[in-house]
C-alpha cells in the first residue's frame, strides 16, 4: 500500500524546503527516543519551518502514499515518534517560537517545537503560569506533550496538558489547515476536535499552533519529603493526604531503590534512610506563605499516623532542587542500571495501594524486580520492570505476560494501561484489555476520516 522514499520524493521535497532542511544522511538520531532500545532507521528526514510548508510536505506524501512520523523533541516514553516503516520523519524543532503571551486574556500562543521548561520560564517572568511539568520538562516539547496528554507531578493540583489547551492549528493530512475550536475558555459549539488532537499521537494531524490558557503563578511553595518503612503505608497515605482536605501541588511516591540510583547516578545528596522503601515528595503551593505551614501542620498528624518515619522540610532552594532532581531523574537513570520496561499504570487514587501489592506480586511469580515511582496523588505509578538476572527467554515470552496481568489489575480497579505516557509502539498489543472490538472500530472511523490513506503514524496502534 505504501510506496519507498525514492529519488524524485526527495527532489520535490527539496523544492517545497530548500536543500537544507530535507536530510538523507546522519539520520540516527532520529530512529529512537527515550522509549526502551528501539532503533528504526528513518529514511528522509525534513525540517519544515511553518504551516504551509507542513501543508505542502503532507499534501505530496498523501498523494504518493508515503508514511509520515511527526517528531517533537524526541523525549518519548512509548514509542509514538519512532518512524517503524519506511518514510519521513517529520521533525517540528524549527515551530520553536512563543508566538503571544497575552496579559488581557490569561492565554498564549505557541509553536510546537517549543521546549515545555523555555515556555513555563517565560510566562513565569510575566506572572503567569503554566502547571504541566512532564519530568522531562527541560528537554520535551509542547507539541509532544499535546500528542500525549502529557502529565508531570503538578497534575495533582493543576491537571494536565488537556486542561490547558483551548485551540489548535492542524494540519490535515490532505494539506488542509484547520483550528479545532476558539480562544476561550468556553466552547460548546460542535465536537470537540481540540481534545480530540490531545493524545492523538501523531495519527490524526500534525499541530502547528497551540493556544494554551494560563493561570497566575502561586507566589509560595514549600517542600516536605516523607519515608516511610512500609510500601502499603506509603500507599495508603497518599489517599488520606488528600481527603484531609489539603490538595498538595504535588504527592509523588518514589521507590527507596530508584532513589539510591538516581541519586548515585546524579551524584545529588539525598536523606536516604536504612530503614525506608518509598518516599513521598509533597509540595504545597499558594499565595498565603502563613497557610502553607498551617497545611503542612494539619497534615503532620496524617503523615505520622499513617506510619511516616519522619517529615523533611526543604528548607533552602537547594534542598528543594536536590529532591526535585533525584525524583525526575529516576526514569532516565534507573534505565542505565539495567535493560527494563517502562509501565505507566493508573488507577483511581484509591486503589493505590492494590495496585503497588499487585505490582510486587506478580514481580515475585514472575521472577522480576521493578522501581516504582510516580504520580501518586493521581494513581499514576510508574513501573519500571528491570531484566537483571533473567534469562533472554523469560524477558522475552514471561515478562508481557506478568505484564498483561498488571495491566489487568489496573482495568479491574478501574484504570488503565497509560496514564500521560501514551499507547505509541510498547502499549499496542495490551490494548485488547481496556477497548472492546466496537471500542476499536469507532477509533478507526476517526483515524479514517482524518487520514484515509492512512500516511500518518503508520505501523503503530491504529
Ligand atoms: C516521570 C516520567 C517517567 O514521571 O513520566 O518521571
Ligand atoms: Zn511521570
Amino acid at each position: 500500500m505504501f510506496q519507498l522514499p525514492d529519488n524524485e520524493l526527495i527532489i520535490a521535497l527539496r523544492h517545497i524546503l530548500g536543500d537544507a532542511h530535507v536530510l538523507t544522511s546522519d539520520l540516527e538520531p532520529y530512529g529512537s527516543d527515550y522509549t526502551e532500545d528501539f532503533y528504526f532507521p528513518p529514511a528522509i528526514v525534513v525540517v519544515p519551518a511553518d504551516a504551509l510548508q507542513i501543508s505542502e510536505v503532507l499534501a505530496l506524501c498523501n498523494s504518493r502514499n508515503i508514511p509520515v512520523y511527526t517528531r517533537g523533541a524526541g523525549t518519548g516514553l512509548s514509542g509514538g515518534a519512532l518512524p517503524v516503516l519506511p518514510g519521513v520523519v517529520l521533525l517540528t524543532k524549527r515551530l520553536n517560537r512563543i508566538l503571544q503571551i497575552d496579559l488581557d486574556n490569561f492565554q498564549a500562543i505557541v509553536e510546537p517545537g517549543v521546549i515545555n521548561e523555555d515556555f513555563r520560564n517565560a510566562v513565569e517572568e510575566l506572572g503567569l503560569f503554566y502547571p504541566p511539568d512532564p519530568a522531562s520538562k527541560g528537554s520535551c516539547s509542547l507539541g509532544g506533550n499535546i500528542a500525549h496528554g502529557s502529565g508531570g507531578p503538578k497534575a495533582v493540583k493543576y491537571g494536565t496538558t488537556r486542561d490547558y489547551v483551548l485551540n489548535l492549528e492542524v494540519v490535515l493530512p490532505d494539506g488542509n489547515i484547520i483550528w479545532t475550536g476558539a480562544n476561550t475558555v468556553k466552547n460548546s459549539t460542535g465536537l470537540n476536535l481540540t481534545q480530540l488532537m490531545v493524545g492523538s499521537e501523531g495519527l490524526l494531524g500534525v499541530v502547528t499552533k497551540i493556544v494554551f490558557r494560563l493561570i497566575a503563578k502561586p507566589k509560595f511553595d514549600q517542600l516536605f519529603l516523607i519515608p516511610f518503612a512500609e510500601a502499603e503505608d506509603a500507599a495508603k497515605t497518599v489517599n488520606e493526604v488528600l481527603l484531609s482536605g489539603v490538595t498538595p501541588s504535588s504527592l509523588e511516591l518514589m521507590e527507596s531503590s530508584g532513589v539510591d540510583i538516581s541519586s548515585k547516578a546524579t551524584q545529588t545528596p539525598f536523606p536516604m534512610r536504612k530503614d525506608a522503601t518509598f518516599y513521598m515528595l509533597l509540595e504545597l503551593d499558594g499565595d498565603d506563605a502563613a497557610k502553607l505551614f498551617e497545611d503542612a501542620e494539619r497534615l503532620l498528624p496524617v503523615l505520622e499516623k499513617c506510619g511516616a518515619l519522619d517529615v523533611l522540610h526543604a528548607d533552602s532552594a537547594d534542598l528543594k532542587e536536590q529532591w526535585w532532581k533525584v525524583r525526575r531523574s529516576i526514569g532516565e537513570t534507573v534505565k542505565s542500571a539495567s535493560v527494563y520496561k517502562e509501565e505507566d499504570t493508573v488507577v483511581p487514587r484509591a486503589a493505590l495501594p492494590e495496585l503497588l501489592k499487585a505490582v510486587k506480586e506478580i514481580g515475585t511469580r514472575y521472577g522480576f524486580d521493578s522501581v516504582c515511582y510516580g504520580h501518586a496523588g493521581d494513581g499514576n505509578l510508574h513501573v519500571n520492570i528491570l531484566k537483571n538476572n533473567l534469562s533472554d527467554e523469560a524477558w522475552q515470552q514471561d515478562v508481557p505476560k506478568g505484564i498483561r496481568e498488571i495491566f489487568e489489575v489496573c482495568k479491574r480497579l478501574g484504570g488503565t494501561i497509560s496514564g500521560e505516557h501514551g499507547v505509541g509502539l510498547v502499549q499496542a498489543e495490551y490494548l485488547d484489555i481496556v477497548f472492546s472490538e466496537s471500542h476499536m472500530k469507532l477509533m478507526r472511523g476517526i483515524k479514517n476520516t482524518f487520514d484515509p490513506k492512512k500516511i500518518l503514524n503508520p505501523g503503530k496502534w491504529l
